[in-house]
């Protein structure tokens, strides 16, 4: 519990992903790649691909409507958005078009970016605004349409991607439900993921030449991600349950950011967290990003698997690079 006596509590989940799927018999007619080979190597099995009209903020909208909803709230009850992307509609921030979307007008609104990370960062920056009681209600969104920056030509990387969007609601709490986290960044490893500026140089005079904005599509050393994720999210993890005072024979589910099925499994081993309690569903929709653990979480809830006051050890993972673990209690 924070020193004001307030806590937090994730009262409401929602979900939205793009209407077209590319499952990996059709994505094999783009790379030279099999269903055989991206399965038995991630376990993906299809991903959703937004179209020209699907905006991220169109679908992140979405997401956030059925998190206000679920938690018995309307727009106008929100104090803060917090957006978690690194694929904005505009590079300006989207939050505030999402504002604008919702009608959330009492709403401040700010995008946060730390790749596949940025849920687990978001909910630790929510939770900050919250305890020191300078916010009581907080939409928290995981959106990213990286279909829109990966090389289509690359199937090491192009097979991994899909877009979608996952919202919570958050908000202040007798009880405290986020019990522990763990936030890491190490940029000397920044080379291994990367969806990096490329200024095109741009004579402005004679003697001065500026860059001009474009992007590189995404470019990774997969190895060494897969080596870093299974290394670093166990450790990670059982800081944050280090820190509050718990083991992993608390943890009721192990929701860890959908990058790999191997890397699920292998953190999983590590931990001695059986099967069943590691949520998984990254054969319908690859890895979404700053999605896939509130898309993953969203599912579970309303399926009824997971009930009010269930342990949950959630881990993001990816580019910067960056890591994180919350532990947090689901519902009030
Ligand atoms: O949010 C975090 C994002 N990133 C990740 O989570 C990525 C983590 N890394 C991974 O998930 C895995 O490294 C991959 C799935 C990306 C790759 O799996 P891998 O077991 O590390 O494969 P590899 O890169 O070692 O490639 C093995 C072979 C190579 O052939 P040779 O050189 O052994 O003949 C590749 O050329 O598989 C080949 N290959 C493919 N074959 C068919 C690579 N991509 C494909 C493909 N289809 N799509």
């Amino acid at each position: 519990m924070s020193q004001s006596g307030i806590g937090i509590a994730v009262t409401g989940s929602g979900s939205a992903v793009p209407i077209h799927s590319l499952d990996n018999d059709k994505l094999s007619q783009i790379v030279d790649t099999s269903d055989e080979w991206i399965a038995a190597r991630t376990g993906i099995r299809s991903r959703r691909l937004a179209t020209p009209e699907e905006s991220l903020t169109t679908i992140a909208s979405q997401a956030a409507q059925g998190a206000i909803a679920m938690a018995g709230l309307t727009p106008m009850d929100v104090d803060l958005i917090i957006l978690a992307t690194s694929t904005a509609d505009d590079l300006f921030g989207s939050a505030c078009q999402i504002q604008a979307e919702l009608g959330a007008q009492k709403a401040v609104a700010f995008d946060l970016t730390a790749a596949c990370s940025g849920f687990v960062f978001g909910l630790v920056t929510a939770a900050q605004f919250i305890r020191t009681g300078a916010y009581r209600t907080v939409l928290l969104i995981g959106a990213d349409v990286l279909s829109r920056w990966v090389d289509w030509s690359d199937r090491r990387t192009c097979i991994l991607f899909g877009d979608g969007a996952g919202a919570v609601v958050i908000q202040a709490n007798d009880r405290d439900r986020l019990l522990g986290f763990e936030l890491r960044s190490d940029g000397t490893q920044n080379q291994y993921l990367n969806l990096a500026c490329q200024p095109q140089p741009y004579d402005l005079l004679e003697d001065l030449t500026i860059g001009r904005g474009s992007f590189q599509p995404i470019t990774m050393n997969g190895q060494e991600v897969y080596r870093f994720a299974v290394r670093r999210v166990p450790e990670v993890i059982e800081k944050a349950l280090f820190r509050a005072n718990l083991t992993v024979e608390d943890v009721d589910w192990l929701l860890l950011h959908q990058a790999n099925q191997r890397i699920l499994d292998a953190v999983g081993e590590r931990l001695h967290i059986p099967a069943e309690k590691i949520i998984s569903n990254l054969a319908s929709y690859g890895n979404t990003s700053a999605a896939s653990i509130p898309l993953a979480l969203d599912e579970v809830v309303r399926s009824g698997k997971i009930q009010p006051g269930d342990t949950i050890a959630a881990s993001g993972f990816g580019a910067g690079l960056t890591w994180g673990a919350a532990v947090f209690q689901w519902g009030r």
